[in-house]
Formats: C-alpha cells, sequence, structure tokens
C-alpha cells in the first residue's frame, strides 16, 4: 500500500506521517490524568563540560532529546560537535565524511580518538539498529547531517523533504525510546536553498543555530528553541586552528596579559543577552597625506568618525592632521555604542603615548558634545567588569579622560 503512495514523490511524506499520527493515537486509550495525582517524571540531564554550549542549553542535556544543530556549510558545525563528542564521548554518525577525515580532525583537535565511536553511513535503519544493539552505551549522537541520511519508510531522493522528514522521525522516535541524546546537523543557506532545518523546528526539542561571518572568526551560538529552558543565552566562539575556542577563556587570556597597552582599552558590549569583554585597540599617527586616513576595523565607519570628531573638540586634539586607525581585537564587530567610550579612550591614549591603567574599563555611549551616557543593560555589564576584576571608568564627559593620565 505504502508502496503506491510513494510513487508521488514529496507527498508520500505527508502521507506517511499522518497514518503515523493515527496510530500514536492509540495511546489515547490510557486514563485522564489530573496533575496533582501523578507521578512528575525524573528528568535527567548531563553537561557537556563546553562552558558556552551548556549556558545556551540551561540545564545541559537532557535524555531523550533531540537537538536540531544547524547553521550554513562551512561555519564550524562539524567541528564543534567533534569538540563535543570529545569531551563527552559517544557516536559520531558520518554521513558526508570517511570515518579517516573524523579520525584527522580528531587528531588535529588534540582529543581523545578513544572517546569516538564512528558509524559511516547514510541510512537510518541502520543507525537505529546498531544503536539499539548497542543497548545504552551511548549518552549521545552526532548525526551529520541529515540532508544526506536516507530511510526506506518513504522514497523520494537523499536531501529531498520528505527524507528528511522522515528521517528525523524515526532518529526522533530512536531518541524517546532508548534515552540517548542525539544531536541532529541540519544544513541552512541564507537564501534557503538547501532543504531542511526550518522543516524540522517543530518536530524537535531543541533547536540551535551556528552563526558567524565567513570573513570573521568569531562564531555565535544561539538557541532558537528550547522546550527545557530559555532561548536568551548566546554562547560565542573563536575559530581557529585547534578548533573553537570559548571566547571567556580567550578574553581571560587576552586581558589578563598584566602589561598596560597605549592605544588599548577594555569595553563590555552585549552579544543578545551575554555581556562580553572586548579590547578596542587605536593607532593615532602624524599623517602626511592631504586627508588624514581613518581606517577602522570592527566598528561602523560613520560612528567612528564621529568619535574621531568628539575626540578632536572635547579632548583637544589636532586629529584633522592625523592617521587613525581602530581595531577591534578577535575579528569581532562592534554594533553597541556602549563601546564608544573605549574607542575615544583608546585614542586618547594613543595621541598622548600614555595607557590608560590596565585595570579600568570603559563604558558608556558618548555624545555629540562629548557627555557619556549610560546604555543598557549597565548591571550586567558591571558584574561582568567585577568577574574579571577590574573596574568600570565612570565618567559623565569624555573631558575627564584627560584627569588621572
Ligand atoms: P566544519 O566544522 O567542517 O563546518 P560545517 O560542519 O559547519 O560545514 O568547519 C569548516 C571550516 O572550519 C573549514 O573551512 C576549516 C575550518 N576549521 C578551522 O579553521 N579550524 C579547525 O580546527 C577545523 C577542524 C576546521
Ligand atoms: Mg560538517
Amino acid at each position: 500500500m505504502c508502496k503506491e503512495w510513494n510513487s508521488f514523490k514529496e507527498v508520500s511524506g505527508e502521507i506517511k506521517k499522518l497514518s503515523k499520527v493515527k496510530v500514536n493515537s492509540a495511546r489515547s486509550s490510557t486514563d485522564i490524568l489530573n496533575l496533582k495525582t501523578m507521578k512528575s517524571e525524573n528528568v535527567q540531564v548531563f553537561l557537556s563540560n563546553i562552558g558556552e554550549v551548556d549556558r545556551v542549553l540551561g540545564k545541559g542535556f537532557v535524555r531523550g532529546s533531540v537537538v536540531l544543530f544547524s547553521g550554513e556549510p562551512g561555519i564550524g558545525k562539524s567541528t564543534l560537535l567533534t569538540q563535543l563528542i570529545g569531551k563527552i564521548g559517544g557516536l559520531y554518525v558520518a554521513g558526508e565524511e570517511s570515518a579517516g577525515q573524523i579520525q584527522l580532525r580528531v587528531k588535529r583537535l588534540g582529543l581523545d580518538e578513544a572517546r569516538f565511536d564512528i558509524l559511516e553511513t547514510n541510512s537510518v535503519e541502520e543507525i537505529v539498529e546498531k544503536v539499539e544493539r548497542a543497548k545504552n552505551v551511548y549518552k549521545i549522537i552526532v548525526v551529520d547531517s541529515i540532508q544526506v541520511m536516507l530511510t526506506s519508510n518513504v522514497t523520494g531522493v537523499v536531501g529531498s523533504v520528505s527524507q528528511i522528514k522522515e528521517s528525523t522521525y524515526r532518529l526522533i522516535e530512536l531518541a524517546k525510546r532508548s534515552g540517548v541524546v542525539i544531536v541532529i546537523v541540519g544544513h541552512v543557506t541564507k537564501d534557503g536553498e538547501i532543504a531542511g532545518p526550518k522543516l524540522l523546528e517543530h518536530m524537535v526539542d531543541v533547536v540551535v543555530t551556528f552563526e558567524g561571518e565567513r570573513n570573521s572568526e568569531l562564531r555565535i551560538l544561539r538557541s532558537l528553541k528550547n522546550r527545557f529552558g530559555p532561548t536568551d543565552e548566546v554562547g560565542v566562539f573563536r575559530m581557529d586552528e585547534k578548533g573553537l575556542i570559548e571566547m571567556r577563556d580567550e578574553n581571560l587570556k587576552m586581558i589578563d596579559s598584566d602589561v598596560e597597552k597605549v592605544g588599548s582599552a577594555l569595553t563590555i558590549v552585549m552579544e543578545g543577552n551575554r555581556p562580553m569583554m572586548l579590547e578596542v585597540q587605536a593607532l593615532v599617527v602624524e599623517s602626511f597625506a592631504q586627508i588624514p586616513k581613518r581606517i577602522f576595523s570592527g566598528i561602523d565607519y560613520n560612528r567612528g568618525q564621529l568619535l574621531v570628531a568628539v575626540a578632536q573638540k572635547s579632548l583637544s586634539l589636532p586629529l584633522y592632521k592625523y592617521d587613525v586607525f581602530i581595531s577591534v581585537t578577535g575579528g569581532i564587530r562592534i554594533d553597541d555604542t556602549g563601546a564608544d567610550l573605549a574607542i575615544v579612550g583608546a585614542i586618547f591614549s594613543s595621541y598622548k603615548e600614555k595607557g590608560l591603567g590596565k585595570n579600568k574599563v570603559f563604558i558608556g555611549e558618548v555624545s555629540l558634545l562629548g557627555e557619556v551616557k549610560r546604555v543598557k543593560n549597565w548591571e550586567r555589564r558591571k558584574k561582568e567588569i567585577e568577574s574579571f576584576n577590574k573596574v568600570m571608568f565612570d565618567i559623565r564627559n569624555v573631558r575627564e579622560l584627560k584627569k588621572g593620565f
């Protein structure tokens, strides 16, 4: 019967699902429950021990749940999930790459090969069979990626809507039945040319996306949906030749260099709901060009121009005959006016050839008149500063930068 339906490619998946729903509705033969008298379920969770991942998941991984991990091709999904298995140990289902390629990556990332079981397959049936036969040896399974998985339950070519949906459905069943956590990798493209993750969001328990600009090293992990916790936390990583590095560790390393630097100012920006410490660097040098250079990276060009003008006026710096270069460490792009004061501070420090003090952090939006205004999430930013054992340089006007330096 099914075979006949399946001759209509995409539609077949839908019909199949509807019939499934009916089968499942057999569950409703149980009695009506009152919540008060019902035994509460024991939710079992475990942490990944990658701080930024746990932060995004809230409680950690919930046993028997399915996480959809989506992002553009090449953004670093396989890399992060390899690091995850490296921490927890588990099964990596290699649909796209060979076991040999994964071994190379594991070696390159300096992870423990013994933690990895690899199953090279595109067959969902094979995954189900092997995992059930292994009987609870795995806490977590990564399926990389859903777009290359096939199930014989439906026809349709690999990567088609019916295959992707049915494969996911079968993996969800497997997770529920066995208690294993399954992380499903799904590729997306900005223009949505690859079928996938969007179709699956309602089916899975958790949806996280991995984002970043191709020309920047910064990667943001965000949760779009989480049946077990809030979705407002983001995780921040930097992609480097040793894999994905948690920005918090990175910051500590960068910031705890105990030298006071000329032309440098620390600030806290908000990335989503998340305070993040960054260093702004400025280089102010005498110009030999007709029009002095303004070269900025990591900040908005117009904002930078404005802040250079404010520095010139409010701090009486003759910047009209100086080239000004500004950059933000870590290849990060600041889109937060809270960093204004740090930008002005770094310019001032470079011009004066004096450090601003290694323990001070500069936060505040700067107005055309040089006034410094508080920005939102002030308290959260302040707490972050304290967690680094630094102090806020709290001033009302950029003119006050002159005092004390
Ligand atoms: P990958 O994890 O394969 O992306 P995805 O699974 O999302 O398609 O990562 C792709 C890029 O990351 C690749 O171009 C190489 C780069 N990369 C690093 O820069 N450092 C590393 O340690 C690794 C493993 C990859
Ligand atoms: Mg990949």
